[in-house]
């Protein structure tokens, strides 16, 4: 079987260097790549060291070897183009259609997916003009993945910085596996919550419940390489931060409440794949509760907590916002979950057996997905991130 083709564009920051690893990680895993670096990068990464870890020959131009045809060859010819470190120059290039030199003649003749990677400084990042650049390529159907937050090149942090090579690699991995297909979440914003809330009885003690965040993130991995601009409100899972997502780290309902209202304002999509509180300590005690020699201990008085998935389905910031609800059901699982589709108020609702013998914070899940409109879909045992995929098949045909 041929290798997939993919080119490795690399734009002239200071993580290109990150880009070498990446380059190992495609080539190492079986893919054929050619590397296409700007000139302007060519100060932090020599060529040689592209050609040598490619096993390609490597040009910034499209006046070498012009009886190949390089600057649509490239191109035409690849499965994936990725972009990293995508400067904000790169990103501006790239958004007017400029053919100024090899990686963006490529871009104007490839007809595979495209994932840009930005890494920049903050202020850069944060530009109408940059902001702007981003959204036009997004509309257009290109993966462009979130900066992570953290050092940047100099005494300063912010985001801006290149994501791990990793978790880029990863996002590579399950755009190829989606086959030549337009990204069908580019150009909207999807808000998932995840995790657990903990509802804090005094400094030290906390009421929480067993879910582990996974399913959520999986649902942030795969809408992230579908094109979408994924905001995660994370509440205690503890778990790595999926790359190309804005993260929000919550611990309490009220607190998820706030963030995932915030986040939906400008939402195409909501999924509350959080496990939320329902109740809360009715009080709660500046200082450790202390036991008392010979008293049984007082009881906790709960109050509830809002509901807000069935706030967010209710409000729907924009009229054409899609809501996506969980439920976690032991017995009449279906029944049970087509009365709380209704009471919610949501578009679909994934229901969970939960029960004994399945446990929270496994690697592999199986549900039903109820939609508001009569439409049933099982899906069976599985990766999680193949439940988060089914999701995103009933959510993007109603998008639109
Ligand atoms: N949910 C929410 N706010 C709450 C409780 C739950 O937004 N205060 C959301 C969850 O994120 C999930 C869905 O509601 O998407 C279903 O949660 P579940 O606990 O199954 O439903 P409940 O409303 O708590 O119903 P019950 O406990 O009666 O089964």
């Amino acid at each position: 079987m041929e290798k997939p083709k993919v080119v490795l564009g690399v734009s002239g920051g200071i993580a290109a260097y990150k880009a070498c690893e990446l380059l190992r990680r495609l080539t190492e895993s079986g893919h054929d790549v050619r590397v296409v670096p700007t000139e302007a990068s060519l100060h932090f990464v020599g060529a040689a060291t592209w050609s040598a870890l490619s096993g390609h020959p490597v040009s910034t131009e499209v006046w070498n070897d012009v009886h190949e045809v390089p600057h649509v060859r490239i191109g035409q010819h690849a499965d994936l183009v990725v972009v990293a470190p995508a400067t904000a120059d790169l990103l501006a290039r790239a958004a007017h259609g400029l053919a100024d030199d090899l990686l963006t003649n490529t871009l104007l003749t490839a007809r595979c997916p495209v994932v840009f990677a930005p890494a920049m400084h903050t202020e850069m990042w944060e530009h109408p003009a940059t902001r702007e650049n981003v959204a036009t390529l997004r509309r257009r159907g290109a993966v462009v993945i979130e900066p992570a937050v953290g050092r940047l090149t100099g005494v300063d942090t912010g985001k801006g910085r290149l994501p791990d090579p990793g978790e880029i690699f990863e996002v590579c991995r399950r755009v190829l596996a989606r086959g030549p297909v337009a990204p069908d979440l580019a150009g909207r914003h999807v808000v998932i919550s995840a995790g657990g809330t903990r509802e804090p009885l005094d400094p030290v003690r906390y009421l929480g419940n067993r879910s582990s965040g996974k399913q959520g993130y999986a649902l942030a991995r795969t809408a992230v390489a579908r094109g979408a601009r994924v905001t995660l409100v994370e509440a205690n899972t503890g778990l790595p931060d999926p790359s190309g997502a804005d993260i929000v780290r919550v611990g309490t309902a009220t607190q998820l409440r706030e963030a995932v209202l915030k986040a939906a304002a400008d939402a195409d999509v909501v999924v509350m794949a959080a496990a939320v509180a329902d109740f809360r300590p009715a009080e709660y005690a500046a200082g450790k509760i202390k036991k008392k020699d010979g008293q049984e201990p007082a009881p906790i008085a709960l109050v509830r907590n809002p509901d807000i998935l069935a706030e967010v389905a209710g409000r729907r910031a924009r009229p054409e916002q899609i809501v996506v609800g969980f439920a976690a059901e032991t017995d009449n699982v279906l029944a049970n979950g087509r009365e709380k589709l209704r009471r919610k108020g949501c578009d679909l609702l994934v229901v969970n057996e939960v029960g004994e013998r399945r446990t929270f914070g496994a690697e592999e899940n199986e549900a039903v997905v109820l939609a508001a409109d009569g439409g049933e879909t099982t899906v069976p045992f599985g990766p999680k991130e193949a439940l988060a995929d089914t999701v995103w098949d009933l959510v993007s045909p109603r998008l639109a």
